[in-house]
């Protein structure tokens, strides 16, 4: 029964978890820094790495009294080893190497995106190989997840991720920081046809993503409004008609990935939704309806899994530690850190992964 104490500190959120055997959570908990960091309409590195620092300890010795434990009774400790701002990385990884090296227990730095991509085997044992759309803050990717540390990359964005475009809508709408959940809100009561936005890369070969356009759409919009200002029902009007645009524009993508997938992996059954964006109901929904049509079905974690959080990082720990993929106490946290480190380099304005 391995248990493994998780840590996330990679962005904004300070996650601590203890788990038993991968799926029993014994503790955990995610210390938002929402507030830290509102007032600048986004993420400040610095101030979230001095955040992760002064939260983390405290957090640690609250999870693992929580659970009952002493460091002693681990069988390992797992981190979250990059990609991220790499002040807190650095926090994080530090944290856990000096438990490591006090008690004498395995170390894993486990990469992020992994924490992501394999969090719907731990929520719904999905086997592999199985096709993952990945949409978070810093990423929007397909990929096949082969097994564990082994992904092809289909498609990556050529320049914003959906979260970045969720979070831009919602500040040019005064919605405030996280976004996401903000315009999934003020979508709920919208009419979804009202305004007429682009599907970015619908129809085109492959199966990259763009969202800068559909971002700059709604600030067009936005300046087209009488006087430029914005109602309650534009404000729902707009956030539904981005939903949908959002929506379409990844079923397009997925629904290129699928055909792309079936050539090599024809008995592929399973498509996963992971990251922070894959939290939307209404997205959800548009792919569950997408894979069904497909002949195959839609694993999306519970949305508190969904968005950082460091029970996928134990989770990813132990799917490491236990094929022996331990590491050193000499591990450089990686500010960059990319799944398929093969894939062919994406072109494009700010392209990121
Ligand atoms: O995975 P995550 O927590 O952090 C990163 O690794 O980036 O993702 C954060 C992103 C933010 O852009 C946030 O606005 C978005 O996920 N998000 C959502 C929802 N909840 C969080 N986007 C759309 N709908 C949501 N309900
Ligand atoms: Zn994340």
């Amino acid at each position: 029964m391995p248990l493994i104490l998780g840590i996330e500190t990679s962005c904004d959120e300070t996650g601590v978890a203890v788990v038993r055997n991968g799926r029993e959570v014994l503790s955990n908990e995610v210390a938002s820094q929402i507030d830290v960091h509102k007032e600048f309409g986004g993420v400040v590195p610095e101030i979230a790495a001095r955040a992760h620092l002064e939260t983390v300890d405290g957090q640690v010795a609250r999870v693992m009294g929580a659970a009952g434990l002493r460091f002693d009774q681990l069988d390992g400790v797992a981190t979250t080893g990059g990609p991220g701002l790499i002040g807190g990385v650095i926090v994080g990884v530090m944290t856990a190497k000096a438990i490591a090296a006090v008690h004498g227990i395995p170390f894993a730095a486990a990469n992020h995106l992994e924490g992501h991509a394999l969090t719907a085997r731990l929520t719904d044992d999905v086997r592999f190989p199985y096709l993952l759309l990945l949409v978070s803050g810093g990423h929007c990717q397909l990929l096949v997840v082969e097994g564990v540390g082994h992904y092809t990359r289909l498609g990556t964005t050529i320049d914003d991720s959906l979260g970045e475009a969720f979070d831009k809508t919602a500040k040019m709408l005064g919605l405030g920081y996280p976004g996401g959940p903000a315009v999934e809100a003020a979508a709920r009561t919208g009419d979804a046809c009202r305004f007429a936005l682009p599907r970015p890369m619908r129809g085109k070969p492959g199966c990259h993503f763009s969202f800068s356009g559909l971002k700059t759409a709604v600030r067009q919009t936005i300046l087209g409004l009488p006087e430029g200002k914005v109602s309650e029902r534009d404000m729902a009007d707009l956030c539904a008609s981005f939903q949908a645009a959002a929506g379409d524009s990844l079923a397009d993508r997925c629904r290129h990935a699928i055909e792309t997938v079936r050539e090599s992996h024809p008995g592929i059954e399973t498509l996963v939704a992971a990251g922070g964006v894959a939290a939307n109901a209404y997205l959800r929904e548009r792919l569950s309806e997408l894979a069904e049509s497909a002949g195959m079905r839609l694993v999306a974690p519970p949305q508190r899994l969904c968005t950082d959080n460091a029970v996928m990082i134990a989770w990813a720990g132990l799917e490491r530690l236990r094929l022996g993929m331990s590491d050193g106490l000499d591990f450089a946290p990686r500010p960059r850190w990319p799944l398929d480190p093969d894939a062919p380099p994406a072109t494009g304005a700010g392209v990121k992964a």
